[in-house]
């Protein structure tokens, strides 16, 4: 069972400078709660409480002030500084003290997860014990993703980054499940030609070894992009669609936490004092008098 989860939530976030200039991309609104809360909320129901966020060095005391510790969500929050962007595998070098022994879940900080049937998925995922499982999802433009082949019993075939000829629609998104091998592979990958070490290497090394699987997130889900201006406000439409809708909000940390029956009400009052009076405390005064 996988109990640790590492948010990389650093980068340079070029695509949204200059909105990226002064603020880390994950700390920007999609609609009404900071990007950081839609991964952390995915491994939250995915049952992890101890969880990593990796951060960019010198933007640790903004991230700090949304998310001091974890406490007051049932969860062990920690942080690490990435001294600068070299590569995603890099989260396994920087996380290594983390990590320990154990085995570890990856999440991109600007991913963003929703749909049906997601927390089973998820915690199933989660019970990973060997090698290592991406999670895909169909996309209608392969070419700007890393893509996945796969076989009628979802053994990975062959992966690659952005390809020019087309292999398959899957993409490979932002949530992997490591054994505790990745420390060791990750630390063997050499910089790819954009001086990045690349998680395609690094799933390539589980592959040699028969050991990476696939799970898909279905048709009724969705895996939306944040990492453009454009796609980061086509995210925050989707979330402004669904819950004004719906009435229930999407990443809601302390619901989550809640739900778990991780934390109490009395956390739940505690969290409304420190958002103040705004509608996000509005709809935790309506899950705390449930
Ligand atoms: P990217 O999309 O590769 O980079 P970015 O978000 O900085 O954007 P841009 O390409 O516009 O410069 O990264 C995906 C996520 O992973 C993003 O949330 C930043 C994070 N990240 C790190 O924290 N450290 C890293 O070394 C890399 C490569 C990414």
């Amino acid at each position: 069972m996988i109990n640790k989860g590492i948010i990389l939530a650093g980068g340079m976030g070029t695509r949204m400078s200059p909105l990226t200039k002064a603020v880390n991309k994950q700390l920007l609104p999609i609609y009404d709660k900071p990007l950081i809360y839609y991964p952390l909320s995915i491994l939250m129901l995915a049952k992890i409480k101890n969880i990593l966020i990796i951060v960019n060095k010198g933007q640790l005391n903004q991230f700090k002030k949304l998310i001091p510790n974890g406490k007051n969500l049932g969860i062990n929050i920690s942080y690490a500084e990435q001294s600068k962007p070299r590569g995603l595998p890099d989260a396994f070098i920087v996380g290594e003290k983390f990590i320990e022994k154990s085995n570890v879940a990856l999440i991109l900080g600007d991913n963003f997860f929703y749909g049906q049937n997601l927390t089973t998925k998820l915690q199933s995922c989660s019970k990973l014990s060997k090698g290592a499982k991406v999670l895909l999802h169909t996309v209608s433009k392969p070419e700007l993703y890393g893509v996945a082949k796969v076989n009628s019993r979802n053994k990975i075939l062959k992966i690659k980054e952005k390809p020019k000829k087309f292999i398959s629609n899957y993409a490979i998104t932002g949530l992997y499940f490591f054994d505790n091998k990745v420390i060791k592979f990750s630390k063997q990958l050499k910089p790819s030609a954009r001086k990045e070490i690349e998680i395609v290497d690094l799933l390539n090394k589980y592959k040699k070894n028969n050991n990476l699987y696939a799970d898909f997130i279905g048709r009724g889900g969705a895996w939306l992009d944040t990492g453009s201006i454009d796609d980061f406000y086509k995210t925050a439409s989707f979330v402004a669609a669904i819950e004004n809708r719906q009435g229930l909000k999407i990443a809601c940390l302390e619901e989550i936490a809640y739900l778990n029956k991780w934390i109490t009400k009395k956390h739940i009052h505690n969290a409304i004092k420190f958002y103040g009076n705004c509608d996000y405390s509005k709809y935790l005064k309506k899950i705390a008098s449930k």
